[in-house]
């Protein structure tokens, strides 16, 4: 995207985002600290208006110290390209929580509430006009609403309280579930998927369109 899809950036804010990873470095908050090789704490531009928020790190991502790095991070990053969106460029990529859960079981409620805290700062730091919330757990972990993707994607969500106030969410399909249905058909996952990103694309625009 151009330059004109990133926001103002305060002096200090790059400066907060590194403090924030060495302090996740050193988190102890829950017991995945403990099994975890690498804290897994983002990617991409932090000047970005759109950030991508996942379940947690999987065996690459610990492996690498970065989110969405392995098969289901490729294709996330090509769905969003067929869109206009450079996921390192034009995104800040993280997750629900940033430890691997062992055997990539989803994190628990007391896992995902235990790294919060870490989460609603990079948002504040961020400060994103549109979230992509990819698959059912970051919707759980982010906006406490269980329930199927399939009826929650597709549907803008309009951010409340502290953290998420004024911010437009979009809930999408993970992008594993997508390797797993690789049909491009009409109303299959990964054509409902493209089409919700190309909502979110026209909402970045309209963000960023000139008074
Ligand atoms: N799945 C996620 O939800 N996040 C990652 O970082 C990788 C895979």
């Amino acid at each position: 995207m151009t330059a004109a899809l990133t926001s103002f950036e305060p002096p200090d804010r790059d400066q907060a985002l590194v403090a924030l990873a060495q302090a996740c470095d050193g988190c102890r908050r829950c017991t995945l600290g403990g099994s975890r090789l690498q804290v897994v704490v983002s990617r991409g531009n932090p000047s970005a208006r759109l950030m991508v928020i996942g379940e947690g790190p999987g065996a690459q991502e610990d492996e690498q110290g970065q989110p969405f790095v392995g098969r289901s991070g490729q294709l996330l990053d090509r769905m969003l390209e067929s869109v206009g969106i450079d996921s390192n460029r034009d995104a800040y990529v993280c997750n629900i929580v940033k430890c691997r859960p062992p055997e990539n079981r989803k994190p628990t409620a007391l896992e995902m509430a235990a790294c919060r805290p870490w989460l609603d700062q990079q948002i504040a730091l961020v400060d994103p006009g549109v979230i992509l919330l990819a698959g059912s757990t970051a919707v759980e972990g982010l906006l406490g609403i269980k329930g199927g993707i399939t009826k929650l994607r597709g549907q803008w969500r309009r951010g409340e309280g502290v953290s998420l106030e004024g911010r437009w969410l979009m809930p999408i399909f993970h992008p594993s579930y997508l390797l797993r249905n690789a049909s491009k058909e009409r109303g299959s996952p990964k054509w409902l998927t493209w089409h919700d990103l190309q909502d979110v694309q026209r909402r970045l625009a309209q963000l960023t369109a000139p008074l």
